[in-house]
Parts: structure tokens; sequence; C-alpha cells
């Protein structure tokens, strides 16, 4: 089982099924090609069920570009981690074995971009609307850009939604969660997060979580609802802690040998149909996750807790050294002008 000190093995270790991958990869584009020749064809890896709001905008920007291209570049989407998961799509897009990406923001510090991670701070952002005044700003654009010196094109970032806490428990504050192993992503912001309200943090990829919650292997994890409801992480975690206490978002990139090769005019065609795709992700995912929501109440089964203002402070409190404990690892300089953008 992976912890977070060993995320780097982790991130290499799964040669076996990149190289699976790479085979399947050269495969299923050429069988595509036969039945409507394409020009081009952008293979686009994601971890998530189509029915989420990344998968939408994936399935959105697949259209767009086939529209717009009449055919002749073809994006296929991988979704729910078929192709690669979060172990080795990294990999996968620097060795060229796929075009594009949606990984979480939270899965950049691992491969050094650790500035990343300050969107996982607890309790960072009030609203959407504010995590915009990065993503769409100028500081969001100066990480995008930064993601060139690991061979990566940063084409634009979308957000899921506010994350929630999922036990076989009510998880409404620090006293809940002592002792409890809580699957996170592989980043040090959210393994201090949940370190700092008592619990332990067991990295495990998107695509292994419900099965360990299922086998007990880890007692809880967080996720937007769309997550949550879409990997039938219900039938496996009998309580729901509406606890929105950190943000999840993507950035999608591509490989950026493949994405100098192409042509102007098919770099401003795909890049276009992206930016649109992204807009039309940001606008449908609160609905996705209200609807995620709704569907889970409609499911019965999972009880649904709302902390009180009291509880939601003791959270706050525990968490509060998190955001000076990973200063250094963020980096004071990314962190002061994400608190000056948040503040604009
Ligand atoms: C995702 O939304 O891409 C996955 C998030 C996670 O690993 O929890």
């Amino acid at each position: 089982m992976a912890t977070p000190t060993t995320q780097d093995q982790a991130f290499q270790q799964p040669r076996r099924r990149l190289l699976q991958g790479l085979a399947a990869a050269a495969v299923l584009p050429a069988a595509f090609a036969r039945a409507a020749p394409a020009a081009l064809t952008i293979r686009l890896s994601h971890v998530v069920a189509e029915d989420t709001p990344k998968g939408l905008a994936a399935k959105r920007f697949q259209a767009l570009v086939q529209e717009r291209s009449g055919g002749r570049i073809l994006v296929t989407v991988y979704p729910d981690a078929r192709l690669y998961g979060d172990h080795d799509e990294m990999q996968a897009l620097q060795l060229g074995a796929v075009e594009m990406l949606a990984p979480s923001l939270s899965k950049f510090g691992r491969i050094g971009f650790p500035e990343f991670e300050l969107f996982d701070l607890p309790y960072l952002f009030p609203d959407l609307a504010v995590v915009r005044r990065i993503t769409q700003g100028a500081l969001g654009q100066r990480m995008l850009d930064r993601l060139a010196r690991q061979q990566l094109v940063g084409l634009g970032f979308m957000d899921n939604g506010f994350k929630h806490m999922s036990a076989n428990r009510p998880l409404l504050e620090p006293a809940h969660f002592v002792g409890m192993r809580m699957r996170i992503q592989a980043s040090r912001v959210i393994a201090a997060q949940m370190r700092a309200l008592g619990a332990r943090p067991v990295t495990l990829a998107f695509s292994e979580t419900r099965q360990a919650l299922a086998a007990h292997v880890v007692d809880g994890t967080e996720n937007p609802i769309s997550n949550f409801w879409t990997q039938s992480m219900n039938e496996v975690q009998t309580d729901l802690s509406l606890t929105q206490h950190a943000y999840l978002g993507y950035a999608f990139v591509a490989n950026r040998r493949f994405w100098n090769a192409m042509a102007a005019s098919d770099r401003e065609l795909v890049g276009t149909a992206l930016r649109e795709a992204l807009e039309f992700g940001n606008q449908i995912a609160d609905t996705q996750n209200e609807k995620a929501l709704a569907a889970l109440r409609d499911a019965g089964g999972t009880r649904i807790h709302t902390p009180t203002p009291p509880q939601m402070a003791r959270m706050r409190q525990a968490v509060e050294p998190v955001h000076t404990g990973l200063a250094r690892r963020i980096g004071a300089a990314w962190l002061d002008d994400a608190r000056k953008a948040i503040e604009s």
C-alpha cells in the first residue's frame, strides 16, 4: 500500500501497466482510424467517470474538435483510468503514449510543481468565484507556463468543486477523525491536513479508492460529491459529512512535442475547442455536484450531515497550522501572490 512517503516510488512503479497501456493506445486509434480516417488523433486520458464535470467537459471537447475539423482531428477519450491511472498517467504523457491528460491540481506537486498544492489548502477559498481569480488570471497562467519545464503544455484550468468527508461515521469535527485511515491524493498539503485533524493519511490512486474502502483498507476519504456518487462510494460508506473544507480542480495538459508539432491552424482549433469545453465544464460543475447530492438523497442509505458553526470553527482551527507548516513547500512567493489574488 502506498503511503505519502512513497509517492515518488509509486509514480515510477507500474511499468508493466504502462507498457500494456502503450500497446492498447497504439491499437485502439488504429481501429478507429479504419472506421473514420483522421489525420490526427488526440488521446485524452482521465481517471473519473464520464458523468462528472471533467468527464462531460472532455466529451464536449471531443465533439467540438470533431465537428470543427470535419472529422480530420479525432479526440479519443479514455475515462475511468481505463488506459492510465494516477500512478502512470504523467509518465505516459511525457513518453507520448497519450497526448492529453486532465489531472487534479493535487497531482502536480509530486512531479516538481509543489506550488499547485496551494489549491489543496483547507478553507483557503470561500467559493468558486474566488478560486477563479487565480485560475483565470495572471497567476494561473504563470503556473500553467511553468509546466513547460517537464515537457508539458498547460492548456487551462477547470473546477470540480469543494470536497466533503466520507466514512462509516460522521466526520464533523477533529475529535471524529482520531485514528481514522483516510485515503488521500498524493499531495503533501492534503496529508498534512489529515494529520492536523488527527487522521492517518493513506495515498491511493483514485481508481483503487472504492475497493480500498470496501475492503476496509482505509476508513474514509474526501471528494466532491460528483466523484463520490459516480464511483458508487455510497455503497461502501454510510456517512457523508458536508464539510466543504477544500477545493478540487483540474489542469488540462498536453505533451509538448505533440503540441508544437501540430500545424498552427490545428493548434488554434484544438486550443479554442478546449477553452470552450473548459468554460462549459465550469458552468456545469456546480450543477453536477448538486445533481449528485440529490441522487444520493434519493437513493437513500447514506446519512448526510452538515457541521454546525461551532464544529466548523473547530475544523478550521485544527487545520490552520497547515497553512504555515506547508508554506515553505508551496513557496512563500506563490502563497503571497495567491492571497493577493484572493483578496483582490
Ligand atoms: C479526479 O477528480 O480527477 C480524482 C480526484 C481524486 O483522486 O480524488
